[in-house]
């Protein structure tokens, strides 16, 4: 843990209590409201050097320290994209942070494509793992043996099952597939989606992978969930845009919150 992080956590204990966390929770692209449902402090990520300054329409650049359900948890509202920075460890800080804080696992959320019929925009998909189809990773330059981390069940299996009993609980079907990381900015044209699809992806987005590497890195459980805004490139004749993406996020945001809160309320 760098000495940064434990002083950025001090600062935001003195804030927001001294209580540990328990969950970290990165909000999507259109997601940004679920933030307002904890009741908390929240802190600008201006007031925390060395956090990104999410330039990314659709996100809400705040932590935010307080209770969902009874359990302490750490908001992310918004999240740094290699696109944005050409760095693949921006949201290492953060991350860093929230691992100081005390929190056992994080859940991460995005938008994203589907290639899968049966995963409609709208839906929501539980990652169960992953293809870092940019070839990019945080941890390059990271010079300590701790680099070489294991990623296989890195999409933890104990909270998928807590997951998907959460979604039961609320009558809500949650599929289970795996994430194509793609660098973006630009869309994937249809050929890179068939070749993704070929590869095994069920989704893909912009997002997630590298902050997934990084929580295992720093020893955080870890559980993702994509918001199903639109079929990937090729797949239908819908137009693909930032603006589409974000008007169909919130199809999906509902779902998400009741999910997350039965979960929260289940532990
Ligand atoms: N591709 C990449 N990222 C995305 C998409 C997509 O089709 N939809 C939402 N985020």
């Amino acid at each position: 843990m760098s000495r940064n992080a434990e002083d950025l956590a001090r600062q935001i204990r003195d804030r927001a209590g001294a209580a540990p966390v328990r969950f970290g929770l990165v909000l999507g692209s259109g997601l940004g409201h679920l933030a307002e449902a904890v009741d908390g402090v929240a802190i600008d990520y201006a007031e925390l050097p060395g956090f990104p300054h999410a330039g990314v329409s659709g996100h809400n650049p705040k932590l935010v320290i307080g209770d969902l359900e009874g359990v302490r948890v750490a908001v992310f509202g918004g999240r740094s994209h290699y696109y944005e920075s050409g760095r693949g460890d921006a949201m290492r800080l953060p991350l860093e942070v929230l691992a100081a804080l005390g929190a056992e696992a994080l859940i991460l959320t995005n938008a994203a494509g589907s290639m899968r019929a049966d995963i409609p925009p709208g839906e929501l998909m539980l990652l169960n793992d992953h293809i870092n189809f940019s070839g990019l990773n945080p941890l390059i330059g990271e010079p300590t043996d701790r680099r070489f981390v294991p990623m296989a069940d890195a999409y933890d299996p104990g909270l998928r099952k807590a997951l998907q009993s959460a979604a039961a609980h609320e009558g809500l079907n949650l599929e289970q597939g795996v994430y194509a990381w793609y660098s973006g900015p630009s869309f994937e044209t249809p050929a890179e989606i068939r070749a993704i699809r070929t590869l095994g992806a069920d989704a893909v987005g912009m997002s997630t992978v590298p902050e997934v590497i990084l929580a295992r890195f720093l020893g955080l459980r870890v559980a993702a969930i994509s918001t199903i805004t639109n079929m990937a490139a090729g797949m239908s004749d819908e137009k693909i845009s930032h603006e589409h993406t974000k008007a169909m996020a919130p199809l999906g945001a509902g779902k998400l919150e009741r999910i997350l809160r039965r979960f929260l309320k289940n532990l």
